[in-house]
């Protein structure tokens, strides 16, 4: 018996050596402390132990069974104060993947569309987004009755109705013939507002980017043949437009530039555009019997939607992950 608990005991030292872990700790546990287990196993034996060998015998199973249990609070005090200090670390979880932000589909537009203007010789303008109702409406020949100056029509910043939220980029014009003397050839992109009701074509905040040449002699063919060549870059040479005559108060005569939407039979207005009116080139500072001009103004947000194939203008400022990462 002796020699059994001698044995045990070799065996319970030796598997405290291999514990490394709690998990370790509870199959040695399972392995040695249980009822079932080999100590209780020797001690139900006991009472088999001739008497005069119960006091040895008795002693040695008490002391492995003491050193067993205490061994197993020690090693679980420091194996528990070990894993809470560690960071637990789970080597087969997949890692984090940093979202990439690209440039919105938009501002794409934008810069593309700054990069062929260039390429045909524009330089770019800007002019304020807060304006006041001389540059976006009297000096672009609207007259004082005409509907865009209606309140359902413009944010107005002020009762007295001298400060709007621009509707166009047209009144950038204005403030370009004021500042520069012809030959002027530029583009301005920019924000503008109006108090639209909103629906799959239509936003109270959109982009558009105005065009603006002014030289001797500058005619309509010219003007088609920017617009073409402009949007041939952009969509592809087999784009399918027209030009729609139109009327605008700052241009005369005017049209409208409608292109094709892909795998379909119906057309998106994208943009303006017209010869100077003799009154816009005054109101500038330009004198009209010696110069003429031409200008034009395209909505963005309708190039995108042409070139991406998103069919609702509200997608495009939903901030929807989903659609952005897309482009
Ligand atoms: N400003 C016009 C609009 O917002 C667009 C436009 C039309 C601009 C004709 C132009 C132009 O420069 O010539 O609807």
């Amino acid at each position: 018996m002796i020699n059994e608990i001698k044995e045990l005991k070799s065996k319970v030292e030796a598997s405290l050596l291999g514990i490394k872990n709690l998990g370790e700790l509870e199959d040695f546990k399972m392995a040695f402390l249980i009822k079932k287990g080999p100590i209780q196993a020797l001690m139900n034996r006991m009472k088999d132990v001739p008497k005069e060998e119960k006091k040895d015998v008795g002693r040695e199973i008490n002391i492995m069974k003491k050193f067993a249990e205490s061994e197993y609070k020690r090693l679980k005090e420091e194996l528990e104060n070990k894993e809470s200090s560690e960071p637990t670390i789970d080597l087969s979880l997949p890692g984090r993947t940093a979202n990439k932000g690209t440039r919105h589909p938009v501002n794409q537009i934008i810069d593309e569309m700054i990069d062929i203007f260039s390429s045909m010789g524009f330089s770019v303008a800007e002019g304020p987004e807060i304006e006041d109702g001389y540059h976006n409406f009297d000096a672009l020949n609207f007259p004082p009755d005409h509907p865009a100056r209606d309140m359902q029509d413009t944010f107005f910043i002020k009762d007295d109705r001298e400060l709007v939220l621009r509707t166009h980029t047209s009144p950038v014009q204005i403030r370009m013939m004021e500042n520069k003397k012809p030959p002027i050839r530029c583009i301005m992109p920019g924000r503008v507002y109006r108090n639209e009701a909103i629906d799959s074509t239509h936003l109270a905040e959109f982009h558009q980017i105005e065009g603006l040449y002014i030289d001797k002699d500058v005619n309509f063919a010219e003007l088609k043949a920017t617009m073409m060549t402009f949007a041939k870059k952009l969509y592809g040479d087999d784009l399918e437009f027209r030009f729609r005559p139109s009327f605008f108060p700052f241009t005369e005569p005017s049209a409208e530039l409608d292109i094709k939407k892909p795998n379909s039979d119906s057309w998106m207005e994208v943009a303006g555009c017209g010869m100077v009116h003799p009154n816009v080139l005054k109101a500038g500072g330009i004198d009209p019997e010696e110069y003429t001009g031409f200008a034009f103004g395209f909505g963005i947000e309708r190039i995108t939607m042409l070139r991406t194939g998103i069919d609702d203008i509200r997608h495009l400022y939903e901030n929807d992950v989903r659609i952005l990462q897309q482009f």
